[in-house]
């Protein structure tokens, strides 16, 4: 029969996994993609604005729980999201283990996919290098996304901590892997050599897109607001928003996480670190933001 298919669930057109989940690509035309995802908890889920028209997202919660930061609202199993010529970025968390179907207009991811291609190759490259500093990489990236919508950022501030996120550790490329990888405690003379992924990554980032803004959040994301961070000891004003965030995401993200050369720390205690060095390190309104976000979407009441 013309025009007309059954398809067939298990039989996937691609399909991918990665540690946000299983995707399944199963059409794929001119006019349209529909996906299926299950993605675990604690990943995100951002649908970004498109500069042309008709640009269509439609998700359907089959099963599991999401949260959408930018309304401070909970999705649930059976609801449905439309999103059509977007202004803003929007931002999912996943809650619990999340199970949807994804409709969109492929025409925009492709025209997307150019602009960004430089930026998904340098991830690829990181990748190549070390799996955590991926992770680590893609959890900044969304969670700094995440606290920058809460606070209500604007929508180009926003879109350059999304790409900044991603590739804030792009200057690990030119540190050695024993260093980056080493277990135990780092000499002085590596964790000198450590310093400079931030210097790094801004060359990286300026040589390759060109764009200040995105580099310079790269830049200074281990500044601390009283001078003590590097590689320049800016203080207070002196660092901008963006890379206010980009600390408090990377720091908190960095202490969940378990490394060769320490065990992770329960998210509680990340936070009571966060909140001790709240004014001399971090930005007492970006924790005050993720402390929100924690409640809303984890299991503990900060
Ligand atoms: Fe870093």
């Amino acid at each position: 029969m013309k025009g007309f298919t059954v398809l067939d669930k298990d039989r996937p057109l691609k399909m991918y996994e990665n540690r946000a989940g299983i995707f399944k690509l199963l059409i794929n035309n001119e006019d349209l993609e529909l996906f299926e995802s299950n993605i675990y908890p604690g990943k995100s889920i951002i649908c970004q604005p498109y500069e042309s028209i008709n640009s269509t997202n439609i998700i359907f919660l089959l099963e599991g729980k999401l949260f959408h930061t930018n309304e401070r609202k909970f999705v649930n199993t059976g609801d449905i999201l439309f999103f059509k010529d977007l202004d803003v970025t929007h931002h999912l968390s996943v809650v619990k283990q999340t199970r949807l179907l994804m409709v969109r207009n492929s025409k925009h991811f492709i025209e997307q996919a150019s602009t960004t291609d430089r930026i998904y190759e340098m991830i690829h490259q990181i990748q190549e290098k070390d799996q955590y500093t991926e992770d680590h990489s893609n959890n900044t990236g969304n969670l700094a996304v995440q606290i920058a919508t809460m606070m209500k950022l604007s929508e180009k501030k926003i879109q350059n901590i999304l790409l900044a996120g991603k590739i804030h550790d792009v200057g690990k490329l030119n540190i050695p892997i024993e260093i980056i990888n080493k277990p135990g405690k780092l000499t002085v003379e590596e964790f000198e050599i450590v310093k400079k992924h931030s210097q790094y990554g801004y060359d990286i980032v300026m040589k390759e897109i060109g764009k200040n803004e995105i580099a310079k959040i790269v830049l200074d994301h281990h500044e601390r607001l009283d001078g003590s961070g590097y590689p320049n000891n800016l203080q207070g004003d002196e660092i901008s928003i963006e890379a206010r965030i980009m600390a408090v995401a990377d720091s908190y993200d960095a202490m969940i996480s378990s490394r060769p050369y320490k065990e992770p720390i329960s998210v509680k205690d990340a936070i009571e670190d966060l909140r001790r060095n709240v004014g001399t390190w971090y930005d007492k309104d970006v924790v005050a933001s993720l402390v929100e976000i924690i409640n809303f979407t984890k299991d503990v009441n900060l």
